[in-house]
Protein backbone atom coordinates (compact mmCIF):
# COMPACT_ATOMS: atom_id res chain seq x y z
CA UNK A 1 0.00 0.00 0.00
CA UNK A 2 1.12 3.23 -0.71
CA UNK A 3 2.02 4.44 2.97
CA UNK A 4 1.03 8.29 2.63
CA UNK A 5 -2.63 6.41 2.01
CA UNK A 6 -4.97 5.42 5.02
CA UNK A 7 -6.29 2.34 4.35
CA UNK A 8 -10.10 4.01 3.78
CA UNK A 9 -8.56 6.08 0.86
CA UNK A 10 -6.63 3.44 -0.16
CA UNK A 11 -10.30 1.37 -0.08
CA UNK A 12 -12.11 4.50 -1.43
CA UNK A 13 -9.18 5.02 -4.52
CA UNK A 14 -9.41 1.20 -5.58
CA UNK A 15 -12.71 1.16 -4.98
CA UNK A 16 -13.43 3.50 -7.69
CA UNK A 17 -10.75 1.94 -10.02
CA UNK A 18 -13.11 -1.07 -9.80
CA UNK A 19 -16.37 0.70 -10.72
CA UNK A 20 -14.66 2.23 -13.79
CA UNK A 21 -12.98 -0.79 -14.92
CA UNK A 22 -16.86 -2.58 -14.59
CA UNK A 23 -18.25 0.74 -16.16
CA UNK A 24 -16.19 0.19 -19.00
CA UNK A 25 -16.43 -3.63 -19.15
CA UNK A 26 -20.30 -3.75 -19.35
CA UNK A 27 -21.93 -3.05 -22.69
CA UNK A 28 -24.19 0.46 -22.32
CA UNK A 29 -27.64 -0.41 -21.03
CA UNK A 30 -29.22 0.32 -24.21
CA UNK A 31 -27.26 -2.16 -26.44
CA UNK A 32 -29.31 -4.69 -27.98
CA UNK A 33 -30.54 -6.74 -26.57
CA UNK A 34 -31.19 -4.46 -23.99
CA UNK A 35 -33.06 -6.09 -21.37
CA UNK A 36 -30.02 -8.05 -21.17
CA UNK A 37 -27.61 -5.45 -20.84
CA UNK A 38 -29.39 -3.41 -18.49
CA UNK A 39 -30.17 -6.48 -16.28
CA UNK A 40 -26.27 -7.05 -16.90
CA UNK A 41 -25.45 -3.68 -15.47
CA UNK A 42 -28.05 -3.98 -12.29
CA UNK A 43 -26.14 -7.18 -11.45
CA UNK A 44 -23.06 -6.17 -11.55
CA UNK A 45 -23.40 -2.28 -10.62
CA UNK A 46 -24.87 -0.33 -7.68
CA UNK A 47 -23.81 -1.85 -4.30
CA UNK A 48 -21.05 -4.73 -3.39
CA UNK A 49 -18.51 -3.88 -1.21
CA UNK A 50 -15.75 -5.23 -3.78
CA UNK A 51 -14.41 -6.64 -1.25
CA UNK A 52 -12.53 -9.33 -3.82
CA UNK A 53 -11.56 -6.79 -6.05
CA UNK A 54 -9.87 -5.14 -3.13
CA UNK A 55 -7.95 -8.41 -2.54
CA UNK A 56 -6.82 -8.53 -6.55
CA UNK A 57 -5.49 -5.19 -5.72
CA UNK A 58 -3.92 -5.28 -2.02
CA UNK A 59 -2.05 -8.61 -3.10
CA UNK A 60 -0.72 -6.88 -6.83
CA UNK A 61 0.50 -4.30 -4.39
CA UNK A 62 3.08 -7.26 -2.84
CA UNK A 63 5.41 -5.94 -5.77
CA UNK A 64 6.57 -2.72 -7.34
CA UNK A 65 6.75 -4.58 -11.08
CA UNK A 66 2.75 -5.45 -11.07
CA UNK A 67 0.91 -5.68 -14.45
CA UNK A 68 -1.38 -3.67 -13.80
CA UNK A 69 -3.56 -4.32 -16.75
CA UNK A 70 -3.64 -7.64 -15.50
CA UNK A 71 -4.46 -6.28 -11.94
CA UNK A 72 -7.54 -4.83 -13.68
CA UNK A 73 -8.62 -7.16 -15.54
CA UNK A 74 -8.39 -9.79 -13.03
CA UNK A 75 -10.44 -7.13 -10.47
CA UNK A 76 -13.51 -6.83 -13.02
CA UNK A 77 -13.44 -10.92 -13.72
CA UNK A 78 -13.54 -11.72 -10.15
CA UNK A 79 -16.63 -9.57 -9.91
CA UNK A 80 -18.06 -10.55 -12.28
CA UNK A 81 -18.05 -14.13 -11.40
CA UNK A 82 -19.10 -13.23 -8.04
CA UNK A 83 -21.92 -11.12 -9.24
CA UNK A 84 -23.06 -13.69 -11.21
CA UNK A 85 -22.98 -16.44 -8.38
CA UNK A 86 -25.32 -14.24 -6.38
CA UNK A 87 -27.79 -13.85 -9.63
CA UNK A 88 -27.81 -17.36 -9.35
CA UNK A 89 -27.81 -17.81 -5.98
CA UNK A 90 -30.82 -15.82 -5.37
CA UNK A 91 -32.90 -17.25 -8.13
CA UNK A 92 -36.22 -19.72 -6.64
CA UNK A 93 -34.52 -22.65 -7.55
CA UNK A 94 -31.57 -22.06 -5.06
CA UNK A 95 -32.30 -19.96 -1.94
CA UNK A 96 -34.86 -18.29 -3.32
CA UNK A 97 -34.40 -14.41 -2.15
CA UNK A 98 -36.22 -11.01 -3.49
CA UNK A 99 -33.38 -8.40 -1.54
CA UNK A 100 -30.07 -8.32 -2.63
CA UNK A 101 -27.54 -5.73 -2.21
CA UNK A 102 -30.53 -3.40 -0.78
CA UNK A 103 -32.32 -3.68 -3.87
CA UNK A 104 -35.32 -6.51 -5.53
CA UNK A 105 -33.08 -9.18 -6.88
CA UNK A 106 -32.42 -9.92 -10.50
CA UNK A 107 -35.66 -12.59 -11.34
CA UNK A 108 -37.17 -9.53 -9.20
CA UNK A 109 -36.72 -6.74 -11.30
CA UNK A 110 -36.62 -8.43 -14.30
CA UNK A 111 -37.13 -12.15 -14.88
CA UNK A 112 -36.30 -15.69 -13.99
CA UNK A 113 -34.65 -16.10 -17.36
CA UNK A 114 -33.37 -12.76 -18.05
CA UNK A 115 -31.39 -13.66 -14.18
CA UNK A 116 -30.33 -16.80 -15.52
CA UNK A 117 -28.72 -15.32 -18.94
CA UNK A 118 -27.32 -12.77 -16.58
CA UNK A 119 -25.47 -15.37 -14.94
CA UNK A 120 -24.29 -16.88 -17.98
CA UNK A 121 -22.78 -13.73 -19.87
CA UNK A 122 -21.64 -12.34 -16.85
CA UNK A 123 -19.30 -15.40 -16.45
CA UNK A 124 -18.28 -15.77 -20.03
CA UNK A 125 -17.45 -11.54 -19.79
CA UNK A 126 -15.29 -12.65 -16.87
CA UNK A 127 -12.90 -14.43 -18.92
CA UNK A 128 -13.34 -12.79 -21.72
CA UNK A 129 -11.65 -9.57 -20.18
CA UNK A 130 -9.06 -12.10 -18.89
CA UNK A 131 -8.10 -13.27 -22.51
CA UNK A 132 -8.29 -9.78 -23.81
CA UNK A 133 -5.83 -8.59 -20.78
CA UNK A 134 -2.76 -6.26 -22.05
CA UNK A 135 0.12 -8.78 -20.31
CA UNK A 136 1.88 -11.07 -21.51
CA UNK A 137 0.48 -14.39 -22.33
CA UNK A 138 1.87 -16.76 -20.15
CA UNK A 139 0.67 -14.16 -16.80
CA UNK A 140 -2.91 -13.66 -19.05
CA UNK A 141 -3.24 -18.24 -19.27
CA UNK A 142 -2.41 -18.56 -15.24
CA UNK A 143 -5.21 -16.03 -14.78
CA UNK A 144 -7.52 -18.08 -16.83
CA UNK A 145 -6.93 -21.09 -15.27
CA UNK A 146 -7.00 -20.03 -11.66
CA UNK A 147 -10.71 -18.19 -12.33
CA UNK A 148 -11.94 -21.38 -14.08
CA UNK A 149 -10.56 -23.56 -11.52
CA UNK A 150 -12.22 -21.11 -8.36
CA UNK A 151 -15.47 -21.04 -10.31
CA UNK A 152 -16.13 -24.49 -11.24
CA UNK A 153 -17.79 -27.81 -9.75
CA UNK A 154 -14.63 -28.26 -7.79
CA UNK A 155 -14.77 -24.20 -6.20
CA UNK A 156 -17.70 -21.94 -6.37
CA UNK A 157 -20.13 -24.26 -8.35
CA UNK A 158 -19.59 -27.45 -6.45
CA UNK A 159 -19.52 -25.47 -3.20
CA UNK A 160 -23.16 -24.01 -4.28
CA UNK A 161 -23.96 -27.92 -5.18
CA UNK A 162 -22.96 -29.37 -1.78
CA UNK A 163 -24.97 -26.10 0.03
CA UNK A 164 -28.07 -27.25 -1.76
CA UNK A 165 -28.02 -30.81 -0.86
CA UNK A 166 -27.16 -30.07 2.57
CA UNK A 167 -30.82 -28.65 3.10
CA UNK A 168 -32.26 -30.09 6.12
CA UNK A 169 -29.24 -32.05 7.10
CA UNK A 170 -27.00 -32.07 9.91
CA UNK A 171 -23.36 -31.55 8.28
CA UNK A 172 -20.15 -32.08 10.17
CA UNK A 173 -17.83 -29.54 11.42
CA UNK A 174 -15.45 -31.07 8.41
CA UNK A 175 -18.26 -31.11 6.06
CA UNK A 176 -19.46 -27.29 7.00
CA UNK A 177 -15.48 -26.19 6.24
CA UNK A 178 -15.46 -28.39 3.39
CA UNK A 179 -18.58 -26.64 1.49
CA UNK A 180 -17.74 -23.07 2.65
CA UNK A 181 -14.21 -23.47 1.45
CA UNK A 182 -15.68 -24.33 -1.78
CA UNK A 183 -18.98 -21.84 -2.31
CA UNK A 184 -17.17 -18.82 -0.87
CA UNK A 185 -13.34 -19.20 0.05
CA UNK A 186 -12.78 -20.60 -3.44
CA UNK A 187 -13.40 -16.87 -5.02
CA UNK A 188 -11.67 -15.12 -2.55
CA UNK A 189 -8.67 -17.40 -2.61
CA UNK A 190 -9.35 -17.05 -6.02
CA UNK A 191 -8.78 -13.05 -6.13
CA UNK A 192 -5.68 -13.11 -3.99
CA UNK A 193 -3.92 -15.81 -6.30
CA UNK A 194 -4.56 -13.40 -9.07
CA UNK A 195 -3.06 -10.50 -7.66
CA UNK A 196 -0.33 -12.14 -6.92
CA UNK A 197 0.09 -14.20 -10.61
CA UNK A 198 -0.11 -10.57 -11.81
CA UNK A 199 2.76 -9.98 -9.07
CA UNK A 200 4.69 -12.07 -10.46
CA UNK A 201 5.27 -13.98 -6.87
CA UNK A 202 7.56 -17.22 -6.43
CA UNK A 203 6.17 -20.13 -5.54
CA UNK A 204 6.78 -19.32 -1.80
CA UNK A 205 5.48 -16.62 -2.02
CA UNK A 206 2.13 -18.01 -3.11
CA UNK A 207 1.99 -20.28 -0.07
CA UNK A 208 2.06 -17.74 1.74
CA UNK A 209 -0.75 -15.91 -0.33
CA UNK A 210 -2.66 -19.55 -0.15
CA UNK A 211 -2.10 -19.83 3.51
CA UNK A 212 -3.27 -16.29 4.19
CA UNK A 213 -6.97 -16.48 1.88
CA UNK A 214 -8.13 -19.71 3.20
CA UNK A 215 -8.37 -18.45 6.16
CA UNK A 216 -9.64 -15.42 5.44
CA UNK A 217 -12.40 -17.41 2.88
CA UNK A 218 -13.28 -19.74 5.82
CA UNK A 219 -13.70 -16.32 8.23
CA UNK A 220 -15.55 -14.56 5.51
CA UNK A 221 -18.69 -17.20 5.20
CA UNK A 222 -18.58 -17.54 8.70
CA UNK A 223 -19.17 -14.04 9.01
CA UNK A 224 -21.91 -13.95 6.64
CA UNK A 225 -23.75 -16.48 8.38
CA UNK A 226 -23.48 -14.60 11.34
CA UNK A 227 -24.92 -11.71 10.06
CA UNK A 228 -27.36 -13.53 8.74
CA UNK A 229 -28.82 -14.48 12.65
CA UNK A 230 -28.18 -11.44 14.11
CA UNK A 231 -28.04 -8.55 11.37
CA UNK A 232 -31.53 -6.96 10.31
CA UNK A 233 -32.52 -6.77 6.72
CA UNK A 234 -32.02 -3.06 6.28
CA UNK A 235 -28.46 -3.22 7.38
CA UNK A 236 -27.29 -6.60 5.46
CA UNK A 237 -29.54 -5.46 2.28
CA UNK A 238 -30.47 -9.03 2.07
CA UNK A 239 -33.07 -10.99 3.64
CA UNK A 240 -31.91 -11.83 7.31
CA UNK A 241 -32.43 -15.09 8.56
CA UNK A 242 -32.49 -16.61 5.42
CA UNK A 243 -30.43 -19.51 6.23
CA UNK A 244 -32.90 -21.04 9.42
CA UNK A 245 -35.88 -19.98 6.92
CA UNK A 246 -33.92 -21.78 4.40
CA UNK A 247 -33.10 -24.91 7.11
CA UNK A 248 -29.32 -24.53 6.05
CA UNK A 249 -26.45 -25.83 8.07
CA UNK A 250 -24.53 -23.05 9.09
CA UNK A 251 -21.43 -21.90 11.43
CA UNK A 252 -23.94 -20.81 13.63
CA UNK A 253 -26.51 -23.54 13.30
CA UNK A 254 -23.78 -26.11 13.80
CA UNK A 255 -21.49 -24.66 16.60
CA UNK A 256 -23.67 -21.68 17.60
CA UNK A 257 -23.05 -18.04 17.71
CA UNK A 258 -19.90 -17.77 20.44
CA UNK A 259 -17.87 -20.64 18.65
CA UNK A 260 -18.51 -19.06 15.55
CA UNK A 261 -17.53 -15.43 16.60
CA UNK A 262 -14.37 -16.89 17.84
CA UNK A 263 -13.69 -19.26 15.20
CA UNK A 264 -14.10 -15.95 12.69
CA UNK A 265 -11.62 -13.92 14.99
CA UNK A 266 -8.87 -17.43 15.19
CA UNK A 267 -9.03 -17.32 11.17
CA UNK A 268 -8.25 -13.59 11.04
CA UNK A 269 -5.27 -14.08 13.37
CA UNK A 270 -4.34 -16.81 10.96
CA UNK A 271 -4.69 -15.40 8.03
CA UNK A 272 -2.61 -12.25 9.13
CA UNK A 273 0.20 -14.38 10.40
CA UNK A 274 0.91 -15.80 7.30
CA UNK A 275 1.97 -12.66 5.52
CA UNK A 276 4.65 -11.49 8.38
CA UNK A 277 7.50 -12.26 5.51
CA UNK A 278 5.70 -9.81 3.36
CA UNK A 279 6.45 -6.65 5.61
CA UNK A 280 4.66 -3.34 4.86
CA UNK A 281 3.78 -4.34 1.07
CA UNK A 282 1.37 -6.49 2.91
CA UNK A 283 -0.40 -4.01 5.02
CA UNK A 284 -4.30 -3.74 2.59
CA UNK A 285 -4.13 -7.35 3.21
CA UNK A 286 -4.00 -7.39 7.08
CA UNK A 287 -6.32 -4.14 7.16
CA UNK A 288 -8.58 -6.28 4.85
CA UNK A 289 -8.40 -8.86 6.69
CA UNK A 290 -9.37 -7.13 9.70
CA UNK A 291 -12.03 -5.37 7.10
CA UNK A 292 -13.89 -8.82 6.84
CA UNK A 293 -14.24 -9.91 10.28
CA UNK A 294 -14.68 -6.63 11.99
CA UNK A 295 -17.87 -6.05 9.57
CA UNK A 296 -21.50 -5.38 10.68
CA UNK A 297 -19.42 -4.76 14.48
C1 LIG B 1 -22.08 -12.48 -0.36
O1 LIG B 1 -20.86 -11.90 -0.72
C2 LIG B 1 -22.10 -13.90 -0.74
C3 LIG B 1 -21.11 -14.74 -0.07
C4 LIG B 1 -20.20 -15.35 -0.72
C5 LIG B 1 -21.19 -14.91 1.36
P1 LIG B 1 -20.51 -10.41 -0.33
O2 LIG B 1 -20.80 -10.20 1.12
O3 LIG B 1 -19.12 -10.11 -0.79
O4 LIG B 1 -21.56 -9.58 -1.18
P2 LIG B 1 -21.45 -8.13 -1.81
O5 LIG B 1 -20.67 -8.27 -3.07
O6 LIG B 1 -20.79 -7.22 -0.83
O7 LIG B 1 -22.88 -7.75 -2.09
C1 LIG C 1 -23.56 -17.74 -1.18
O1 LIG C 1 -23.73 -18.08 0.14
C2 LIG C 1 -22.33 -18.16 -1.78
C3 LIG C 1 -22.32 -17.90 -3.22
C4 LIG C 1 -21.59 -18.61 -3.99
C5 LIG C 1 -23.13 -16.85 -3.84
P1 LIG C 1 -25.06 -17.48 0.76
O2 LIG C 1 -26.27 -18.04 0.11
O3 LIG C 1 -24.95 -17.55 2.23
O4 LIG C 1 -24.90 -15.93 0.31
P2 LIG C 1 -25.97 -14.81 0.66
O5 LIG C 1 -26.09 -14.78 2.16
O6 LIG C 1 -27.23 -15.15 -0.06
O7 LIG C 1 -25.30 -13.56 0.15
MG1 LIG D 1 -26.75 -19.73 -0.92
MG1 LIG E 1 -28.07 -16.93 -0.50
MG1 LIG F 1 -25.49 -16.02 3.61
Amino acid sequence: MNNTLSFEDWVRAHGQRTESALDNLLDAANTSPARLHEAMRYAAQGGGKRIRPLLVYAAGALSDDTNQNALDAAAVAIECIHAYSLVHDDLPCMDDDDLRRGRPTVHKAYDEATALLVGDALQTRAFEVLANAQCDADTRLTLISALADASGSRGMAGGQAIDLDSVGKKLDLAGLKQMHAMKTGALLSCSVQMGGIAAKLNPAQMQHLQNYSEALGLAFQIVDDVLDATADSQTLGKTAGKDAANDKPTYVTLMGLDYAQKAAKDLQETAIASLEGFGPKAQALKDLALLVVNRGK
